[in-house]
């Protein structure tokens, strides 16, 4: 069976989404950042700091080529991961969804907290949401709005899925 992936930017609510999903498909639910975490034993944020963005992206480059190889799972992957053709390429035989959400909401959801390394600057963060833009959209099979309540974009998804798999398009 396929996986389903989340892709979009920080705070869209892959997440969220991505467990309500799960739960409602009887999926295994397995978030990237969270599984990078339990692997190095110290928060995205001291990874950063540890070892930049680079050793980052290794990581999750690791934690992206782990998954793919299984079947079935809900995967919400951090706002980088999609934006990087090697990763994207390891979830082609999987189903992508991009979580739309404008920047403003972005802002307003996390613009506050300190927990994310590349959202501690609005500008820089608002260059960085322009660029991912396309780049999320042609990683995705099917694009969910991630505005209002989370339970409108779980039902939009648990439709596409159901539509699949009995052949409606
Ligand atoms: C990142 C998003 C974060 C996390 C890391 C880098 C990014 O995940 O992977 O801070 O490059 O956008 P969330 O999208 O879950 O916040």
């Amino acid at each position: 069976m396929n996986s389903l992936v989340l892709c979009g930017f920080m705070g869209c609510g892959k997440t969220t989404v991505g467990k309500a999903v799960a739960k409602m498909l009887s999926r295994e639910f397995v978030d990237t950042d969270e599984y990078i975490e339990k692997a190095q034993g110290l928060s995205i944020a001291q990874i950063f700091e540890a070892c930049n963005e680079d050793g980052f992206r290794e990581l999750e480059h690791i934690a992206c080529s782990e998954l793919s190889q299984k079947n079935g799972l809900v995967i919400a992957t951090g706002g980088g991961a999609l934006t990087f053709e090697r990763n994207i390429s390891l979830f082609k035989n999987d189903i992508v969804i991009f979580l739309d959400a404008p920047f403003d909401e972005i802002e307003r959801r996390i613009g506050g907290t300190d927990t994310r390394p590349l959202f501690r600057d609005k500008a820089k963060a608002l260059a960085l949401y322009n660029a991912r833009l396309p780049l999320y959209k042609s990683a995705a099979d099917y694009t969910v709005s991630a505005m209002g309540d989370s339970s409108r974009a779980v039902n939009e998804i648990v439709k596409i899925i159901n539509a699949r798999n009995i052949g409606v398009k």
